[in-house]
């Protein structure tokens, strides 16, 4: 790092970017993407490989160690390896993860280790072959199983991302927990936000850590917070009593984790966001795509960090959905 560290107005240092590769997907979880008359952003508005290396460049002469592709669904962007190469050559970034659905990721896994990512969190919220179709109007449970199993059989370590919707899949929390446990994989159950495309939450639909861990304890056995974790990173975990597995908590709505956030996301279409549910964004494509030094870019990042706000405040009757859903931010 060239510069002093990428710090907020409240002390936070960011460490940690997230970059969308695209808003495509290839199937179609209803709580992210309606099913039909999706626009997606053109493909000359995309940004191209050699742009989003030098914004993580200059994010990593910053103080950015640590990058996460996100969609979208990262794997339908063609080449993707070659992307993770660019960014595996950075000096000062330490560790590549990816989010993905896992449908493409048999094909995928071995070029992607290849080319220097590091871990993956594969999307899957239920062993159940009909319930995965109602969630995802996609029949593919099957080949995220078989992506699944690649990817271990490659070593590649891995979590599961579900998220949890109420008076939905509750009896698939605890096959779930089961499933990791069987293959030493970390299951982290994501509290159900207010980021779909039609506004199609509310509040009801909201499955808590709290509801989940009474139904593991009930269903598997006794757990028990570990306390020594990471404050920087979302999750809250638990460890089953019996020794075997654990399962982590996104509890973005009960117990929200944004006093310690280290993370800022770059849209596929080259906008950076300070949050998640950020109402504003900065345009870094026209400087990419203009004539901008790096100078210029550092100083739009510090500048979209330093105007970061505490926190979502999804518990406030003030908060606002943002303007895009999860598809056109990226996880
Ligand atoms: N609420 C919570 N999590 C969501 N995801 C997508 N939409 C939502 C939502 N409305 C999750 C998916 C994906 C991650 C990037 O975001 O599980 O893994
Ligand atoms: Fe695709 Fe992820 Fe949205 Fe599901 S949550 S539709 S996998 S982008």
């Amino acid at each position: 790092m060239d510069q002093a560290p990428l710090i907020d107005t409240f002390g936070r240092i960011h460490d940690n970017l997230r970059i969308s590769v695209t808003d495509r997907c290839n199937i179609r979880c209803f709580y992210c993407m309606p099913e039909e008359g999706i626009q997606f952003q053109p493909r000359a508005e995309i940004l191209s490989f050699e742009e989003i290396a030098r914004f993580a460049r200059v994010a990593a002469s910053l103080g950015v160690t640590k990058l996460r592709i996100t969609g979208g669904e990262p794997l339908v962007r063609k080449n993707l390896p070659h992307l993770v190469e660019l960014l595996a050559d950075i000096p000062g970034i330490r560790d590549i993860a990816l989010t993905t659905n896992g449908v493409l990721l048999k094909e995928l896994a071995r070029p992607l280790r290849d080319a220097g990512l590091g871990r993956v969190n594969v999307h899957l919220d239920t062993l159940d072959r009909e319930r995965f179709l109602q969630i995802t109007r996609r029949d593919d449970l099957g080949r995220v199983l078989e992506g699944i199993d690649a990817a271990l059989a490659l070593g590649i370590p891995m979590k599961l991302n579900a998220v949890a919707v109420k008076g939905l899949v509750e009896e698939d929390l605890a096959p779930l927990a089961e499933f990791g446990r069987e293959r030493g994989i970390e299951v982290r159950y994501i509290e159900f936000m207010p980021l779909d495309a039609r506004g199609i939450w509310d509040r009801s639909g909201v499955l808590t850590a709290d509801e989940i861990l009474a139904i593991l304890g009930e269903k598997i056995g006794p757990l028990d917070e570990i306390p020594e974790r990471d404050l920087r990173a979302p999750a809250t975990e638990y460890a089953f009593r019996d020794g075997i597995g654990r399962v982590g908590f996104i509890a973005s709505i009960s117990k929200p984790f944004c006093g310690n956030c280290n993370r800022i996301r770059l849209t596929a279409d080259g906008h950076l966001r300070y949050c998640l549910f950020a109402i504003d964004e900065t345009d870094v494509k026209s400087l990419l795509r203009g004539d901008a030094p790096d100078s210029e870019i550092a100083d739009t990042i510090r500048r979209t960090v330093m105007a970061k706000w505490a926190g979502h405040s999804i518990n406030s009757s003030q908060f606002v959905a943002p303007p895009r859903p999860m598809y056109a931010i990226g996880g």
